[in-house]
Order: structure tokens, then C-alpha cells, then sequence
């Protein structure tokens, strides 16, 4: 059942052009965003005064970038809360608002807590769902069904892709709905969200034996550090989940701007530091923190896109990905982050899809 690949992981992180594919075509309808099917109406979506996004773990970081892009778009402001901490806060929540809950399983037990709190509330709650007739998706008031398939490794890829490209999707047509992108912008971003699946198979096809090889070098590391700003940061986030979980290096996700704050004490002869770089108006901004890092004798790697070469003057190894809209960066970005994940814990002989402590479905708080 792993189609000829040596663990699920690998295996699902390529069936990810086909799952961001599905995902993107059941709310495309002559080439533009339908929500019929999900159930908000227009009338709905212009009402909405505030988004709240929960959930626990790669789901979180997907509401982590997703804020930046629904706000950016839409304008309407977004929160987001990991569930662990929302379901315990007493959370102040306006009537007018929407509660999304991201989870791949539906059965996560703190993003289900925190679903009936918020229905308890009065407040209406949409699910990003990928498992069919789960808890979540069951409870929701509205479903956007992800259709990444079964996911089997602990670590997940597909479906977090396909809950990125789902809260795009929203981000799109509810700054259309809301008047706050033009119809030539629209038809745009929808344009470039179709080229992504080919665009996630081409990062697969040519990085693979690149990262593999950077992975087994790395194998000893004993911390990385993942930094950048804005969406960059969000990227980090999963990034170093990733790399964490299955490869059992210890990792932290910093924003760029904040290393001097503390974090960079740690930083010694050899200390992998991987520099996160996919918005233009940041670039200046992270390489100067790279090259801070460098001084003090960090081992570099950089994640940008095509066109930046004179990264190679300060990162040791670079990774490339193409151009695409900015807001849509993290969809590409993360594919060499999860290869590098993968390959780390290869190298290292670990038991990739089942890592130590961890379950697949996390159904205790
Ligand atoms: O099923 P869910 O999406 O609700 O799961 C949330 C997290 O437990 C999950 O994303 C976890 O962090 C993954 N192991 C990360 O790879």
C-alpha cells in the first residue's frame, strides 16, 4: 500500500499536487471560487466582523499563515489561537464572528473542546476538515471538506496542504465578496492558485536528491534553528514541527526579528540556521539576521525564491523555489522543509511515520 515508496511520509508527499488539485477544483466553478457547497452566502460572508482559527499543531501553523492572508486580502481581522488555550480562556468572541476550526483527523480532542465552546457561544463555526463524517466535521455549522485522502504517517503533509490551499480559497473569495480585490485581482490569484499543484511537483522533483543529500549531512545536528518574517515565520513554524518530530533534532522556530532578543546565545560554531525567505518586501530584513547568525559561526541554509541569487553570499546551502503570489509562498516553501524532515529522520534510521510518543490522532487533551 506504499505504492513503491519506502515509508508513507515520502509516499504522501508526493501525492500532494493531486490533494492540492482535488482540494483547489471542489470550490472552482467556471474558474471562479464557489462556497455553495460549504454553505456561506454572500450576505453571510459580508457580515462577518472577526475570524478565529483553532486548532492544535500543523492545523494551528495553517491558521498561522492563513492570518496574514485573510487579513492582507479581506481585511477583515483574524485571530489565531491554538484550541488548548482558547477552550480555556473564557474567549471574548463577537456574535458577528466565525470560528474556524482546522483539523485533518476531526477527532482532535482539544479543536473539538474548543468547537462546542464556541457553539455554546451562539457564534457560527466552520470546520477544515479532512476526515468524512468525523466529530468536527459532524458539529461544525459549515464544512470545507479537504480531500487530501487517508493520511497514514503521524507527521502530516498532504492534508496540511490541502487545509492551506482551503483557507485560501476563503481568503480569496471573501476579499472579493467584500469588495476589497478587484475582479482582475480575482481572476489573478485564481489563475495562480491553479499552477501550485504543478509547481509542489516540480519542488519534488528537482530538490529531492539536493535535500537528501544536505539531510545526511545534517543527520548529527543537535538543534536548527527556522527563521523568518511574516508568512516566513509561519513557514518556520512547520518547518521546524516537521523536522522535530520525526527526525528528533531539537528545533526551534524564531521570528527573524526576534533572535536578538534571546535566542541567538544559543547560536555556536555550527549551528544549523535555516533562513526562511519567500517575501520580497522582508528579504533585506531576514538576510540581515542570516548574516547575524553567520558571525557567530552558524552553518546557513537558504529557502528563497528563483532570482535571488546573492543569497548565495551568505547562505552555505540554498534552496530554491518558483515565483509565485506572495500570499501563496507557504505552499511551495514547505515541500523542500518536509523533504528535509523526512530525510534527516532516514538518515538517522528512525521509524519515520510512527516517531515516539506521538499518535496520529491526538483524542486526549
Ligand atoms: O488531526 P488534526 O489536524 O486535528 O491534528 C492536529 C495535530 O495533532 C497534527 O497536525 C500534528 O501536529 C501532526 N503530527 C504534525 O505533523
Amino acid at each position: 500500500e506504499k505504492a513503491g515508496f519506502e515509508h508513507f511520509m515520502i509516499k504522501e508527499i508526493h501525492e500532494q499536487p493531486k490533494a492540492v488539485r482535488d482540494t483547489l477544483n471542489s470550490v472552482l466553478k467556471d474558474d471562479r471560487i464557489d462556497l455553495s457547497e460549504v454553505g456561506l452566502t454572500d450576505e453571510e460572508i459580508k457580515k462577518i466582523s472577526q475570524i478565529y482559527i483553532v486548532a492544535c499543531g500543523s492545523a494551528y501553523h495553517v491558521g498561522m499563515a492563513a492570518q496574514y492572508v485573510i487579513e492582507d486580502l479581506t481585511r477583515i481581522p483574524v485571530r489565531v489561537e491554538l484550541a488548548s488555550e482558547f477552550r480555556y480562556r473564557n474567549p471574548i468572541l463577537d456574535p458577528e464572528g466565525l470560528v474556524v476550526i482546522v483539523s485533518q483527523s476531526g477527532e482532535t480532542a482539544d479543536s473539538l473542546a474548543a468547537l462546542r465552546e464556541a457553539k455554546q457561544r451562539g457564534i457560527r463555526t466552520l470546520g477544515i476538515v479532512n476526515v468524512v463524517g468525523s466529530s468536527i466535521a459532524r458539529e461544525a455549522d459549515n464544512v470545507f471538506y479537504t480531500l487530501a485522502g487517508p493520511e497514514i504517517s503521524v507527521a502530516t503533509t498532504k492534508a496540511y496542504s490541502t487545509q492551506l490551499i482551503a483557507s485560501y480559497a476563503l481568503a480569496v473569495q471573501f476579499g472579493k465578496v467584500r469588495e476589497q480585490i478587484t475582479e482582475e485581482k480575482y481572476q489573478e490569484l485564481i489563475a495562480e492558485l491553479k499552477t501550485l499543484p504543478d509547481k509542489i511537483a516540480k519542488i519534488i522533483e528537482d530538490d529531492k536528491e539536493r535535500i537528501q543529500w544536505f539531510a545526511a549531512k545534517q543527520a548529527n545536528a543537535r538543534d536548527a534553528f527556522f527563521i523568518g518574517r511574516g508568512i516566513d515565520y509561519a513557514i518556520s513554524m512547520e518547518g521546524s514541527l516537521k523536522m522535530k518530530e520525526v527526525s528528533y533534532v531539537h528545533t526551534e522556530a524564531y521570528a527573524a526579528g526576534e533572535l536578538k532578543h534571546g535566542t541567538i546565545s544559543l547560536i555556536e560554531d555550527g549551528t544549523l540556521v535555516i533562513g526562511i525567505l519567500t517575501q520580497n518586501h522582508l528579504y533585506e530584513k531576514t538576510v540581515s539576521n542570516m548574516v547575524e547568525c553567520k558571525s557567530r559561526g552558524a552553518y546557513l541554509m537558504g529557502l528563497t525564491t528563483y532570482g535571488h541569487y546573492n543569497i548565495e553570499d551568505t547562505a552555505d546551502f540554498t534552496v530554491y523555489i518558483p515565483k509565485t503570489d506572495s500570499h501563496f509562498a507557504t505552499s511551495l516553501a514547505v515541500i523542500p522543509l518536509q523533504l528535509l524532515g523526512y530525510y534527516v529522520s532516514v538518515a538517522k534510521g528512525l521509524d519515520v511515520d510512527k516517531p515516539r510518543n506521538l499518535a496520529k490522532s491526538v483524542t486526549v487533551e
